[in-house]
């Protein structure tokens, strides 16, 4: 196979240098070497206390004027189809369920290959949770809209049709928006109807709202990596944990706290203002420090999908004149774009290999010290692992029936993609033979990993000692280049 021994030329050398290199670079060493600021030496300041606005409130009533220049929901559904008319190439249209009222819940799918299971990160937008907080919903049409028509024109857009697949509900509560009101057409605060961790309310699941169970069925379907509800009424990324054991105002940080800063403030750093906030340093909060929420959709997410979910409120107002709707995708468009490309320019990539049949397996992977579990798709046993950029990480993959494997790694800003091979129980230690991946599978251009055959590595050793000495001398120009491409080939371990 022609294609397959390209690829050992070209690409073994340089992979087993790069694990050489890791495992140089993982040594004491890297004690010093955390770089960059700290996020969790400091927490947020408790200093914004007195919050004027009541997030709470249906009031101020809202007029048939100010809804003006607002799509309607019907409007809002031709939209949506006309929007899977037009970029047909790298979108569908499904609904993942109906409101109490019938609406369907639209959604569309963006990317190069919409509808399929890939080895990539999948993300959600979710608009509208609150029905009199619309901003959300015109917003993300605006973000699908300049998505589609700057694919294969603008790099961030190409990155991210072609490296994610990014689901967009634009409103998740049609009958409220209907009803200019918070609560869907049973007046309940969808954000509040999900299960909740401390408190036994909300678990039966046979008494959810329709838009709660479906977006709890979507979640378990579709293998979120992360996601983002919208809201309106302040100007903050909002992270887990948003409510507190004992019920107090107080930070309560999840497992995942560190990447979850991180991610707030790709989204409040990228945007227009929302970083210079008096209120929230640095434009982010942890949810139970500003003020403790139970049944919220956030926590859910994060405990039973895997799926690192932010609450963004992006205005000030609530329902702001439409008129103003224009500058605030704007003010909002870098920040929707770059956290999208956050799950694929940051962060550990890879996939799960049984070492016996070669086969994708969907294993998880834990981090140590971080007591959460990110699991691996079934499909393609991927796995896409979002932590805080800078730190030295002590990676663990594991499967029932095999012997899980462990490596630590240094995550520097750029994405980093790591590959595990896992043996059966019982057989570690024996050197496995890896059947080698057919061309038609491995060698396309969609970046998915070809299996080493571990066998061969001796061979290879006596060569690599001596180009490690070259490699190091070239190592500034090569981690260089690598920062420019997020690396796409993988190493396994
Ligand atoms: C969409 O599909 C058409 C026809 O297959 C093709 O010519 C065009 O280049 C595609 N556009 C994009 C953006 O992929
Ligand atoms: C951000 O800009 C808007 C104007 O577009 C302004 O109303 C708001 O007060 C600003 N917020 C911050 C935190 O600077
Ligand atoms: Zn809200």
């Amino acid at each position: 196979m022609p294609c397959a021994m390209a690829i050992w030329r070209v690409y073994l050398l340089p992979l087993l240098l790069l694990v050489l290199l890791r495992a140089f670079t993982s040594l004491p060493t890297q004690a010093a070497a955390r770089g960059g600021a700290d996020p969790s030496s400091g927490t947020d300041d408790g200093k914004h206390g007195s919050f004027s606005r009541n997030l709470l409130q249906d009031k101020p009533e809202i007029t048939e004027e100010m809804t003006r220049g607002y799509m309607s929901n019907s409007e809002l559904e031709i939209a949506v189809q006309d929007f899977g008319r037009r970029c047909a190439n790298v979108s569908r249209v499904y609904s993942i369920g109906k409101s109490v009222n019938g609406s369907p819940l639209w959604v569309v799918e963006i990317s190069d290959k919409p509808g399929k299971r890939e080895a990539e990160p999948a993300f959600k937008f979710i608009g509208n949770v609150h029905g009199d907080e619309p901003v959300g919903r015109e917003v993300l049409m605006q973000l699908a809209y300049w998505l589609c028509d700057n694919y294969l024109k603008d790099p961030l857009a190409t990155l991210i049709v072609e490296n994610t697949h990014l689901h967009i509900l634009p409103t998740m509560n049609p009958d409220g928006f209907a009803l200019r009101r918070r609560g869907n057409a049973n007046n309940i605060d969808l954000n509040r109807d999900f299960p909740d961790q401390f408190f036994p309310i909300n678990d039966d699941i046979n008494y959810r709202q329709p838009e709660t169970r479906a977006i709890m069925s979507w979640i378990k379907q579709e293998h979120f990596t992360a996601s983002a509800a919208l809201h309106g009424g302040a100007l903050v990324a909002n992270y887990p944990w948003d409510g507190s054991r004992d019920k107090r105002k107080q930070y309560y940080g999840c497992p995942d706290d560190k990447a979850f800063r991180y991610m707030a403030s790709v989204y409040s750093q990228s945007h227009y203002n929302m970083s210079l906030s008096k209120e929230f340093r640095g434009g982010i909060t942890n949810g139970a420090l500003w003020y403790p929420i139970y049944g919220g959709m956030q926590d859910w997410n994060y405990i039973h999908g895997g799926c690192f979910e932010l609450t963004l409120e992006i205005s000030d107002v609530k329902w702001p004149k439409a008129s103003e709707l224009l500058v605030i995708w704007k003010q909002n468009k870098m920040s929707m774009l770059n956290l999208v490309a956050s799950l694929v320019k940051t962060g550990v990539h890879g996939r799960i290999f049984a070492a016996d049949t070669g086969r994708p397996i969907p294993g998880s992977l834990m981090v140590k010290g971080i007591d959460s579990k990110i699991s691996a798709s079934r499909t393609f046993g991927d796995y896409h692992r979002i932590l805080a950029p800078g730190e030295s990480y002590e990676v663990v993959a594991s499967m029932e029936g095999f012997t899980p494997k462990r490596t630590r790694i240094m995550l520097e800003r750029e994405s980093m993609n790591l590959d595990f091979i896992l043996d059966p129980d019982g057989a570690a230690g024996q050197t496995k033979r890896l059947p080698r991946d057919d061309c038609g599978c491995s060698c396309d251009d969609d970046g998915k990993p070809f299996l080493i055959r571990e066998a061969y590595l001796w061979l290879y050793l006596l060569v690599v000692f001596f180009l490690l000495v070259l490699y190091l001398l070239f190592r500034r120009r090569i981690s260089s280049r690598l920062a420019r491409n997020p690396p796409k080939r993988p190493v396994a371990v």
